[in-house]
């Protein structure tokens, strides 16, 4: 997780510069930070809290303009949050900065104790320092030290490094976490990823595994394994930096939730002009007669939505699994199996881990990926961009939107392909799916109508989301949604098994919200709901125009507008995440940034 950036070039004011790319970055990490500047010696300055603690810090030092410098903002996976833990670790001639974990830290760090290093932290990464400042007493060359250190560590890793006495180069090194340089006039920089480079340059280099990087003023060179140079294509940024500011919105959370009837609208201009383009812009899906849905968190809950989708309309069994399970378990395919991963950032460790123990096993697989380039997106045999743009805040909201729009195209395009969906129906349902969006935007605008939504909600410790088949998977967002970012306990249940035992935690006041999507379902729904309330439960329904009633019990409830039932989940999904911004901000919370949190989950 964290986030590092590194520069080097011209001589400028680099404690701004750096702090200014670390809170691009701070989405990625946030419980302490620290930088290394070069001003006739290192400095190293770290503070434990957010990056304003640190810049609070560094306006009582005083440091020259400078032309060399690393910064860090940690996600802590090996000792506490505090100033002696951030990085970045200097150890005798070498100064680091580290995004990852090294899972043989412990036996390195016996051995080097054993050779007579001292240990300051908790850290796996001061290890890192120490390790390869051992190697540097044998090993005069950087690049060939960088090399060794590399054979030497198990776990993953993205390092920028400076070494005493070369104050022109910046080092870097990468194992399954993230790096990206950033080929600016006059100086370069290199980051964990394209947010903390997009305000100076639009041109990029994205770093493989194991590729060591020596970044100058004006030059770059880029070694592989066997320590020759090699030739690596410069990128061009797509997306553009407004999409990486809050544009006047409080928060970035709200900012997206309102970026979503654009970034659908993009999605729908991309791939469904006519079945035509429905069937060209996605793989060919006839030969496959089982899915499995492999992802993390969010991406997890879209890809049960789209379960309930594809097996309904195209009639394909689908096995939705964590890639935290799938990776360490007996998974059951053949060829006529495609392995979807889908993932927001592309970089979550436990995907990337599945997706390479599927390609060991030659089977066909599909990214559906937000963040172009990223790992997960240039290893699957194919990849669907879901195009959200730059998603900042730690809940994602329109990528997990386009995640199911995805998902919902693919359903159509199997169904279609496969003969259980006429070209009219299809047709029908594309023709629907272009006022998606406004139908959106009418919800977005009933906002006072969530907040008294919320505030019903907020002051409870408890809440349980209920649903039947696609509103429970739903329910599994919405209660995400609401636990990450106010930390109000919840839960998701299909509404039909609270009675198997939670039923039990039911007590006066504790928040049951209700999904009711679908007509075929929603009594079966209701009674359970009535269930609860027999038993105090304080009631909060989503309803549509459709299975609207009025219903003889206190509750509250939004109404939406009825679709086709196949897009209808693109429009519940927005009172779900207002409601849990609302209940945030009453709760007075950190909803950009939740504690313990992290916007990209690079670690097991
Ligand atoms: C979403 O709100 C979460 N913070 C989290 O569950 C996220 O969806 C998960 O970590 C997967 O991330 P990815 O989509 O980048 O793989
Ligand atoms: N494992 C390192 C630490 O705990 C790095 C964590 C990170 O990637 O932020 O300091």
């Amino acid at each position: 997780m964290c986030g590092i950036i590194g520069y080097v070039g011209k001589k400028c004011n680099l404690k701004e510069l750096l702090i200014k790319n670390l809170k691009a970055l701070e989405y990625r990490g946030y419980d302490s930070s620290g930088i290394a500047i070069y001003d006739d010696n290192i400095k190293v300055i770290k503070s434990q809290g957010k990056i304003e603690e640190l810049e609070k810090k560094l306006k009582t030092i005083d440091i020259k303009n400078s032309s060399l410098g690393i910064a860090h903002t940690r996600w802590a996976t090996h000792g506490i949050a505090n100033d002696i833990n951030s990085h970045p670790h200097r150890v005798g001639g070498v100064t680091l900065v580290h995004n990852g974990i090294i899972e043989n830290y412990i036996k390195l760090k016996n051995d080097l104790i054993d050779k007579g290093y001292n240990f300051l932290s908790d850290t796996d990464s001061e290890v890192i320092s120490a390790l390869l400042d051992y190697i540097k007493k044998e090993e005069k060359d950087n690049i060939k030290a960088i090399n060794k250190l590399a054979k030497q560590l198990e776990g993953s890793y993205a390092l920028e490094i400076i070494f005493d006495g070369d104050y022109d180069n910046l080092y870097a090194i990468r194992k399954d976490s993230p790096l990206v340089i950033g080929i600016c006039n006059g100086f370069n920089l290199i980051a964990s990823d394209i947010t903390a480079i997009m305000d100076y340059t639009k041109k990029y280099i994205l770093i493989d595994d194991y590729e060591i990087v020596k970044l100058s003023k004006d030059k770059v060179e880029i070694y592989n394994n066997d320590l020759k140079i090699i030739h690596k294509d410069i990128q061009e940024i797509s997306w553009n930096i407004g999409e990486a500011k809050k544009n006047g919105f409080s928060h970035f959370m709200l900012k997206e939730i309102n970026d979503e009837p654009n970034v659908l609208k993009a999605t729908i201009n991309e791939y469904i002009k006519d079945i035509n383009t429905l069937i060209e812009k996605m793989p060919d899906f006839s030969k496959y007669n089982m899915i499995h849905i492999v992802a993390c968190g969010s991406a997890m809950h879209a890809g049960l939505v789209g379960k309930y989708i594809i097996e309904q309309y195209a009639m394909v069994p689908i096995v939705v699994e964590l890639a935290s399970e799938y990776r360490y378990k007996n998974n059951f395919y053949d060829d006529k199996t495609l392995v979807i991963f889908i993932s927001q950032s592309g970089e979550t460790a436990d995907t990337i881990a599945a997706l390479r123990n599927v390609k060991k096993d030659n089977i066909d697989t599909l990214a559906i990926v937000n963040v172009v380039g990223s790992t997960l997106a240039r290893e699957a045999d194919q990849v669907l961009y879901i195009r959200a743009g730059v998603e900042i805040a730690v809940a994602t909201t329109k990528a997990y939107l386009l995640q199911i729009a995805m998902l919902i195209l693919i359903g159509l395009n199997m169904a279609y392909v496969k003969g259980n969906l006429s070209a009219d129906e299809l047709n029908k349902v594309l023709k629907e799916f272009q006022i998606i969006p406004t139908k959106i935007q009418k919800i977005i605008d009933k906002k006072e109508e969530c907040l008294k939504l919320a505030k019903n909600i907020y002051k409870m410790e408890h809440a349980f989301f209920v649903g039947r088949g696609i509103d429970y998977a739903l329910s599994m967002e919405g209660s995400l949604k609401l636990k990450e970012i106010s930390y109000i306990h919840s839960e998701a249940y299909p509404a039909g098994e609270l009675k198997h035992g939670t039923i039990s935690l039911i007590e006066e006041g504790t928040n049951v919200i209700g999904i009711m999507s679908s007509s075929d379902l929603s009594n079966k729904t209701l009674s359970n709901i009535k269930e609860a309330l027999a038993r105090g439960a304080n009631i909060t329904l989503i309803v549509t125009e459709e299975t609207d009633k009025h219903f003889d019990f206190p509750c509250q409830k939004i109404v939406i507008d009825k679709v086709n039932n196949v897009l209808q989940p693109l429009l519940i999904v927005i009172p779900l995440q207002l409601i849990a911004f609302e209940v945030a901000r009453l709760k007075g919370c950190d909803i950009d940034q939740p504690r313990n949190l992290a916007k990209s989950v690079t670690v097991e």
